[in-house]
């Protein structure tokens, strides 16, 4: 005999099932590049991750960034915060590609003018400043 529990669960089962298949797309969307990076990007290795290269990155931030960022990376209007996700979920060639070429239409300048060296400084100071993980320590 087919209970109502039974029909109640079956339904349950169902809409699951659903909802897993509607979802599935959106799950393979965050597993996705940091704004669209292309693999190249996210392979780069990034030479200067030492204690002074997060130093120096930390100047140039100041310099160069802040302004719009914020002193603490906490987003100043429509300028993100760096210091959570997705920023701090990105591979740091990400972060290099996607600073390199900027985000001119949304208001994002290209940082191509300033060396690359210096543009991995920053990379490196970012990664340096996950609030998140430092709250866990
Ligand atoms: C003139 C203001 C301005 C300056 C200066 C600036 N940014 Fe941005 N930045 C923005 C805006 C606005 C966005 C959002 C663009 C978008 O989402 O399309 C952004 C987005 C970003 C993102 C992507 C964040 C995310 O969550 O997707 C990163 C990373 C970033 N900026 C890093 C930097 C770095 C590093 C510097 C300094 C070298 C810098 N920005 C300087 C305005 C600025």
């Amino acid at each position: 005999m087919i209970s109502r529990a039974h029909i109640f669960f079956t339904s349950v089962a169902l809409v699951s099932v659903g909802a897993a298949l509607w979802l599935a797309p959106c799950a393979a969307a965050q597993n996705s590049s940091f704004r669209n990076a292309p693999a190249s990007a996210a392979e780069m290795k990034n030479p200067y991750k030492s204690a002074s290269s997060a130093a120096a990155g930390k100047k140039l931030y100041a310099l160069n960034c802040a302004q719009c960022h914020g002193s603490n990376l906490q987003g100043i209007g429509p300028a993100p915060a760096l210091d959570r996700a997705p920023v701090q979920h990105a591979k740091p060639g990400e972060l290099f590609w996607f600073i390199t070429k900027g985000k001119l239409e949304s208001g994002m300048p290209s940082w191509a003018n300033l060396p690359q060296q210096e543009r991995w400084q920053i990379v490196t100071f970012l990664e340096s400043q996950d609030n998140a993980k430092a709250a866990a320590k």
